[in-house]
């Protein structure tokens, strides 16, 4: 490999929403032809709450089929899954030797996912960030594109980062987030001051993005907005509106502007339905994909596979030199 390197993952919990797809997965697609892209399914990552273990192995294998239908191309990214990868929990053991309890429990998602689940404040929810710093920082990743929310995460990871290459000798490449300008938080259909996200208990919140056409539209005409009737961008006093204006923009294509002169004064009941359909007509010929990947679990398992070998190829490269670094007797 000679490119920059690119890294990311979603946990495979939940479902796949307009808000991954436009905060990650969008960026991820641009970036494909012109890095070396590694795709991780984050399995390990979502064990912190407790899964259905028949369900889970269903959806983490959806996922990984989403992926593909939303033109991840195994032929130009390694598309894995991390728990096929044995390094990444090997070396989030040695970065753990050199991360502070204080800084983990200082992290927002810590201290929101152990209000939110607080009869399992487990220590994997506490150490999650370390096992995403290993993730990173095994295949010596350069940019990492991930949605707003993910900021912090990675400030940690590039701290590990420093520490570690101060204290022996460069050993990791520093990563950099890559962050959309417009698209980094898409904020809930029902809410729109809170996240979109993956697992909201409201299932008109979200939208999936393999999702029927009818319920898509159903959601989008049922979206929370205000009691104006203008359509403007304008996220401190309309929040609805101007998140349904940027999924439309990044699902369609049309700039914020073009969308204002063209249903500023139509009403939200025109805008919410045309602002459904730029969703359904991106996210058709995905769903299309998707069922048709869902029915060869053979091609799903063999692609995984390879990309498991590729990932663990470079991931050694990089743990046998750690492993040397901080004194262990080499093999
Ligand atoms: P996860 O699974 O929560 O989300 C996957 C990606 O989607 C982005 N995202 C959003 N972007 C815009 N609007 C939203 N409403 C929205 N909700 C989520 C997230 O920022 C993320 O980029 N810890 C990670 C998974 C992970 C990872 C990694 C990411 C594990 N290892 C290594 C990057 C690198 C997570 O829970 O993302």
């Amino acid at each position: 490999m000679n490119k920059k390197i690119i890294y990311s993952g979603i946990q495979p919990t939940g479902i796949i929403t307009i808000g991954n797809f436009i905060g990650a997965i969008s960026n991820w697609l641009k970036m494909q032809d012109d890095y070396d892209c590694i795709f991780g399914i984050a399995d390990l990552h979502a064990l912190t709450v407790r899964q259905v273990p028949a369900e889970y192995r269903k959806r983490a294998l959806s996922f990984f089929a989403q992926y593909i239908a939303c033109g991840l191309d195994p032929e130009k990214s390694i598309l894995y899954f991390q728990s096929h990868v044995a390094e990444h929990a090997e070396l989030q053991w040695i970065l753990n030797c050199f991360t502070y309890i204080g800084e983990m429990q200082r992290m927002t998602q810590f201290k929101d996912k152990a209000a939110k689940h607080a009869d399992n404040i487990n220590m994997g929810l506490l150490d999650y960030p370390v096992l995403m710093a290993a993730d990173i920082l095994l295949y010596q990743t350069s940019l990492v594109p991930v949605g707003i929310d993910q900021k912090q995460h990675l400030e940690i990871t590039r701290d590990i980062a420093v520490r570690f290459n101060n204290l022996y000798s460069p050993t990791f490449t520093v990563p950099e987030a890559y962050i959309g300008e417009r698209g980094a938080k898409i904020y809930s259909l029902r809410e729109p001051g809170q996240k979109m996200s993956k697992s909201d208990p409201d299932p008109n919140a979200a939208v999936s993005i393999i999702e029927d056409a009818d319920v898509i539209m159903k959601k989008f005409m049922s979206a929370v907005t205000d009691s104006d009737t203008v359509v403007r961008y304008d996220p401190e006093n309309k929040p609805g509106v101007s998140n349904l204006m940027v999924i439309m923009s990044e699902m369609g294509g049309l700039g914020i502007q073009e969308i204002e002169r063209l249903y500023g004064d139509k009403g939200y009941a025109v805008f919410k339905r045309a602002c459904g359909e730029a969703v359904v007509e991106r996210l058709k010929p995905i769903k299309a994909e998707y069922d048709r990947l869902m029915s060869d679990k053979d091609y799903l398992m063999a692609v995984a596979r390879d990309g498991a070998e590729r990932a663990r190829r470079l991931a050694r490269r990089t743990l046998n030199k750690v492993k040397r670094k901080v004194g262990l007797v080499e093999q």
